[in-house]
């Protein structure tokens, strides 16, 4: 999820570049960095931490911060630029963006993940080519400099054939001093079309000062941008036509990227987030590398049980992985709530796995918990989505999110991301342990791999259907979700949802103890949300589904395409698309969301900053 701007055209452009990456900050990134190209030579400077640092490096705050002048001459018309959240590599200058290839003639910047960056790399090295960073975006520049035979844009489309990811970069050559040539896989990129001028960006808030004509470039496409315009061609060569459009947006609006909220931005985002957190995990049709993790042989095959620590949303984020992880490594898995397990004087020791998730990295209650299980003995992992936050320094391990900075209190991508790297573990594990035999490790991988695309056809299947159900339950004084297995941890966190923006009172239930208790509060004015979704359990969903509109209440059911079943016991439904059952939270889940979004948003409440809400939970 980092940034990218990228201009040439009659203007100096060093300012302007920066004035971008000032417009995508809140993205959130760890460090930045520009290249200029001017007189056949391009300068580049990079910093770590915020955008101060990098205008004090360029000298754009009067000196670079170390008494010297500016390092970037200003007059430069041509150049790129960049905010890196990091994924491969630590926060430091060196991995920060624009890469060079070996003499700095090229420079490119990039969004996303190159999967088989580590594969490339090797190749490079063994024909000469020397790194001078950890990331995978370095081997672009590099690629292009391998292909390069006078013509960026053949360079570049060589390149671009080389690479399997989820990415989009932008490239510039000394030699070329009226060119960018930029390309896209899965991740935006946007050319702006100004007068004598050209932008090309990850987002269109980096140049919408300076204009408003846009060009989309799509999935596949490779853009030529000059200072009188952009060419776009397929990544086999054929020339495309597309027309440019205007943006009506103001800049509110194009911060959130044209959605009304940070909340329904970062929704939609999800189907990004996960695929960058499988992204390189997944080298193989039939292998997952979490080798990362250096967790030792030993404590994978002797390993007593793990141990989940968190709260609240990734608490839930949790309960999906003890599914996945119990039924794939047979590894038996015990879930507590931080708060709780802090202060209980746990048995933990040696042969534990405890894994604190939490995405900021620096919820007290699970950093507290985590350190505790350290102190007795066990290996901690942090599942975060924050490098560089105090979960990571706590841990002896951590796996990473991907899911880039979420702003909406409310977590939905990260959430979904932290789904997603339960799955990975759980499979990795099996994997490890010999658990799942590898024709079936291959049939969850390609499941996994498909969650994605499945994701983003949920949110545009349902969401009108959602608005409806939302209008129709606006009043209501309280809703209840029930679910069983994998689909309680669903329950408990669109509950957490409803509560949390809508304010209205909302609870989760095994569907299984209605009897026991809480069937009393049904009646006819109660919309009660059922997660009925395929899997060995469904007969018993369906049967608590029925003694619920016994009661009269109004039934919302999730169900799997196609599970005819669910229609004969639901009033309303809304399907999502059939995958593996355990897999099938991760696509449960968005209902739900967009659900407790559009009850709040009918209210017009306030779903980004709830009241009483922080993002982040630092206090004990
Ligand atoms: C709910 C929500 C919270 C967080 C919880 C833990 O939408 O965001 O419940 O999940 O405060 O935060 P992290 O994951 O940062 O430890």
């Amino acid at each position: 999820m980092c940034g990218i701007v990228g201009y040439v055209g009659h203007r100096p452009c060093r300012d302007l570049l920066i004035a971008g990456l000032e417009k995508l900050e809140y993205r959130g990134y760890d460090s930045a960095g520009i290249s200029l190209l001017q007189d056949g030579h391009i300068d580049s400077v990079r910093a770590v931490g915020n955008l101060a640092n990098l205008r004090a490096a360029v000298g754009l705050d009067g000196d670079n911060g170390d008494g010297g002048v500016a390092i970037v001459a200003p007059p430069a018309t041509i150049g790129l630029a960049h905010t890196r959240w990091a994924t491969h590599g630590r926060v430091t200058e060196e991995n920060a963006h624009p890469h060079g290839d070996c003499d700095g003639q090229i420079q490119i910047v990039l969004n996303g993940i190159v999967e088989n960056h580590a594969e490339l790399r090797r190749e490079l090295q063994a024909e000469g080519h020397s790194f001078s960073s950890e990331t995978d975006a370095e081997i672009v520049a590099h690629l292009i400099e391998r292909h390069d035979k006078g013509d960026l844009t053949e360079a570049v489309r060589a390149a671009f054939a080389e690479l399997r990811g989820h990415y989009a970069f932008a490239a510039m050559h000394a030699d070329h001093p009226d060119t960018l040539v930029a390309a896209r896989q899965e991740c935006p990129l946007i050319v702006g079309l100004g007068e004598g001028e050209t932008f090309v960006a990850s987002a269109i808030p980096a140049f919408l000062a300076q204009t408003r004509q846009v060009l989309l470039v799509e999935n596949g496409e490779i853009v030529t941008v000059h200072a009188s315009g952009a060419e776009l061609t397929e990544a086999g060569g054929a020339p495309v036509s597309r027309e440019s459009e205007e943006v009506t947006w103001d800049e509110d609006a194009a911060e959130k990227g044209g959605f009304p909220t940070f909340m329904l931005k970062e929704i939609h985002e999800q189907p990004d987030a996960v695929a960058e957190t499988i992204a390189d995990r997944l080298p193989a049709m039939d292998r997952v590398d979490l080798s990362a993790l250096e967790l030792s042989d030993e404590l994978i095959a002797g390993m007593r049980r793990i141990v989940i620590v968190a709260c609240g949303t990734s608490y839930h984020a949790g309960l999906v992985g003890r599914y996945a992880i119990e039924q794939w490594a047979r590894v038996p898995v015990e879930m507590d709530i931080a708060s709780e397990y802090r202060y209980r004087d746990p048995v933990v020791g040696p042969d534990d796995l405890v894994i604190g998730i939490t995405q900021s990295g620096e919820t007290a209650d699970t950093l507290a918990a985590m350190r505790l299980a350290r102190e007795r003995g066990a290996t901690v992992m942090a599942l975060t989505n924050v490098i560089g936050s105090q979960a990571t320094r706590d841990a002896d391990t951590v796996l990473f999110t991907r899911a880039g900075l979420e702003i909406g209190v409310p977590a939905t991508k990260t959430f979904t991301s932290q789904v997603a790297a339960m799955y990975l573990l759980g499979l990795w594990l099996a994997q490890a342990r010999g658990t799942l035999p590898r024709e079936e490790i291959a049939a969850l991988i390609a499941e996994l791999k498909g969650i994605p695309s499945k994701i983003s056809t949920t949110i545009e299947a349902v969401d009108t259907r959602v608005r409806a159900i939302a209008r129709s339950h606006a009043e209501a004084r309280f809703f209840l979700y029930l679910g069983r297995n994998i689909g309680l941890p669903v329950c408990l966190e669109g509950a957490l949802k409803m509560k949390e923006i809508s304010y209205i009172p909302s609870d989760a239930y095994a569907a299984g103890e209605m009897k026991h208790g809480p069937i009393a509060l049904l009646d006819e004015s109660t919309p009660v949300v059922c997660v009925a979704t395929e899997s060995p359990i469904l007969d018993k969903v369906l049967s608590n589904v029925a003694e619920v509109r016994a009661r009269g209440a109004d039934v919302i059911a999730i169900a799997t395409e196609g599970s005819e079943r669910v229609a004969e016991v639901a009033d309303q439904i809304l399907y999502v698309p059939p995958t593996d059952w355990i897999l099938q939270p991760i696509l449960a889940v968005v209902p739900l969301q967009l659900l407790a979004y559009h009850v709040a948003r009918l209210q017009g409440l306030n779903v980004d900053q709830p009241r009483n809400l922080a993002k982040t939970v630092t206090v004990e």
